[in-house]
């Protein structure tokens, strides 16, 4: 069964559809967006060994020209190079304005291709093909594109809507085991941020998702794909509740920046432990129950992620090198510190100037060194 959820933006409203099988369907749904039957694939060499002949063959079956710009996997293309190159092999190709790329990949390519798309001849339509659990349940929806400086991650982008997402579940049957595990702890998130039910239902299927259950699998998508919409349209531009998207990302992201944002931890585990800190440190500052961070931990660790300091194998690290990658995020403001905390499971907020002594206390009563 597919399902079809609408990101209600005005003027950009757009359908993120959900089944087995699109791919092999995506001409019909692809084709009234063309102005002349002309696409571009930006795929990683992975998934174009694994899928492409199946959605080349489906395009060009319906008369669709589909040219593949196939790239290097890895965090590194999604550089200013590999910008460059995206865009230079586009306009070698001739795309016109009217014509169409097309994301093919997981977060990298969709963040790439996305990026190229709201640039390219002054930006041009993009559809999102995602083929990781991660990229269907976050980075496909909602138009955030980027490349990483040298500076971090995702600092240099646009915001640039897609005019379609295309989440085929088949997509996930050739997912390494760990990527399905990064993958859910964003599918936890929701959960966690504001949906209660959900995170029950979670503590109790969890282990269904992960190993790709096909009931569970796709309640799990659609279910975190409605929230990720809902949230969107309210608020394109994280001017306000989108901030809520980023639950584990403060914490993940100062330890993926300690460990290098490679294989040690991934962003998928680096979210899971950062939940599961958050949770805890709005237990240590009173805000939260403590045995709702004892829930939130379990239903994280069930599924295989880490959400420990002690689980991560750069252990340990300093308080205050922590901190200051913390004073980074985009969500800093004036060099003071925001956090999204928790109320209870199902209820996170925004938290402005976050004194940095009791984080600085927490983290080291989480093992960091002084
Ligand atoms: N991944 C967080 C957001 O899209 O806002």
């Amino acid at each position: 069964m597919i399902e079809t959820l609408r990101v209600g933006l005005q003027g950009r409203a757009y359908d993120v559809l959900i089944g087995p099988g699109l791919i092999d369907a995506a001409a019909a749904h692809i084709k009234p967006l063309l102005k002349r039957p002309v696409a571009a694939i930006v795929m990683d060499d992975t998934v174009s060994g694994l899928h492409s002949p199946r959605l080349i063959g489906a395009l060009e079956a319906a008369g669709v020209t589909a040219h593949a710009i196939v790239i290097r996997p890895g965090e590194e293309t999604k550089s200013w190079a590999g910008l460059e190159d995206v865009c230079e092999r586009l306009l070698a190709l001739g795309l016109e304005r009217g014509d169409l790329v097309i994301a093919f990949g997981g977060g990298v390519v969709g963040d790439l291709a996305g990026f190229a798309a709201a640039i390219y001849k002054r930006g041009i339509d993009f559809v999102q093909i995602p083929t990781t659990l991660l990229s269907q349940v976050d980075s496909s929806v909602g138009g955030k594109t980027a490349i990483d400086s040298p500076h971090g991650k995702n600092l240099i982008g646009a915001f640039h809507q897609p005019r379609l997402v295309l989440a085929d579940l088949g997509m996930l049957d050739t997912l390494p085991a760990r990527e399905m595990v990064c993958g859910y702890a964003e599918v936890i998130k929701y959960g966690l941020l504001g949906d209660a039910a959900f995170f029950d239902w979670l503590e109790a299927d969890g282990p269904e998702v992960v190993a790709r259950a096909p009931e569970a699998l796709a309640r799990a998508v659609g279910r975190s794909i409605a929230m990720k919409a809902e949230i969107v349209a309210l608020d394109e531009k994280e001017a306000g509740p989108r901030a809520l998207l980023n639950l584990g990302h403060t914490f993940g992201h100062a330890l993926e920046s300690e460990t290098g944002f490679g294989e040690a931890l991934k962003h998928g585990e680096a979210v899971g432990i950062g939940c599961a800190m958050a949770f805890r440190f709005s237990a240590a500052l009173g805000l939260c129950p403590g045995q709702d961070a004892v829930r939130a931990e379990r239903a994280i660790a069930a599924a295989g992620l880490p959400t420990r300091l002690a689980d991560l194998s750069a252990h340990p690290f300093k308080a205050d090198a922590l901190i200051a990658h913390m004073a980074q995020d985009k969500k800093a403001e004036g060099g003071a510190l925001t956090f999204i905390l928790a109320r209870r499971i199902g209820e996170a907020f925004v938290a402005k100037s976050v004194d940095p002594a009791p984080l600085r206390d927490f983290l080291i009563a989480e093992g960091a060194l002084a």
